[in-house]
């Protein structure tokens, strides 16, 4: 596994981490248990970056990582995220603690801001959000679906910690941060964090058949090869299908030259 440092810190993270919206959403005991055995085999491959919500599953998801990692909580990285109808100072500091409390954790690495939410005041939010990191139940602060003018006022407000994180949707499907958000993560030292970064499944088809034979690598691990060949960039595929979860984490073994990058860019 690949390990790249988050924001300006010395924290290290893995290249590949694992998405988990739609894990703890189950309809059996022996489902759930395999939600658990997925991510106990993704941080066995080396990923330490695990990433979740409280949104998801209505906080079930919070719940399958808590359980995944509870006697291994230091070997591994924990990113969760505040609702966006959450972002009042109060608000912040509930959700903080109840996520602590389905995670079985006494503190979450990286604290995200789901989604901005432009009728509460950013200095609100992140000022409870600093009185986390004081308190010592957030390590790092990070936002989420925020264009470049939101992550600049988030970085305003805060008076003691750095904005390390934004965690946007990006894959070979979907572009759309290479305009404005990934050049500002390159100059700015924060890191991008590619959700989606699969297409939610849907594998592309487009990749050249001499690079998939030259490299032997399948087309889901060329999309998160491709998706994380700029250094500022780490990405979260959700994988419970233990055969992806392989692949996924060893998608990132060797690297391209740029006109193979290229190649992949144009399909
Ligand atoms: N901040 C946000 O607003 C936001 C929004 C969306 C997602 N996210 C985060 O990003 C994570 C990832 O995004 P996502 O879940 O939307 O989609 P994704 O990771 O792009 O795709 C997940 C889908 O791809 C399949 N898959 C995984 N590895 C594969 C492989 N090697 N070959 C073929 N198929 C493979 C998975 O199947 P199996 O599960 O069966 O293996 C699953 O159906 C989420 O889980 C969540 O943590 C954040």
């Amino acid at each position: 596994m690949e390990y790249r440092l988050l924001g300006r810190t010395k924290e290290k993270i893995s290249t590949i981490g694992m998405g988990t919206w739609r894990i703890g959403s189950y309809r059996s005991s022996e489902e759930r248990e395999g939600q658990v055995l997925a991510l106990r085999r993704g941080i066995e491959l080396g990923i330490n970056h695990i990433d979740t919500a409280e949104m998801y599953a209505s906080g079930r998801s919070e719940e399958v990582v808590g359980e995944a990692v509870k006697d291994i909580r230091k070997d591994v990285f924990i990113a969760s995220k505040v609702a966006p109808g959450h972002l009042h100072y109060d608000d912040v500091l509930r959700s903080c603690r109840a996520s602590l409390q389905r995670l079985q954790t006494s503190h979450i690495d990286l604290y995200q801001v789901h989604w901005p939410d432009p009728s509460v005041p950013i200095q609100e939010t992140m000022s409870a959000m600093e009185r986390l990191v004081k308190e010592g139940a957030v390590r790092y602060i990070g936002v989420s679906n925020f264009s470049v003018a939101e992550t600049d006022d988030a970085r305003a407000a805060l008076t003691k910690n750095e904005i390390v994180s934004n965690q946007v949707e990006y894959s070979l499907s979907n572009r759309y941060v290479e305009a404005e958000v990934l050049p500002y993560c390159d100059r700015e030292k924060v890191t991008l964090i590619a959700y989606s970064p699969l297409a939610q499944g849907r594998i592309a088809n487009s990749i050249p058949n001499e690079l998939l034979q030259k490299y032997k690598m399948t087309p889901a691990q060329m999309m998160l090869n491709w998706v994380t060949r700029d250094e500022q960039v780490v990405a979260i595929p959700k994988a419970t299908n233990l055969a992806h979860l392989e692949e996924n984490a060893s998608s990132v073994s060797v690297r391209f030259d740029a006109a193979e990058y290229e190649r992949l860019t144009a399909g």
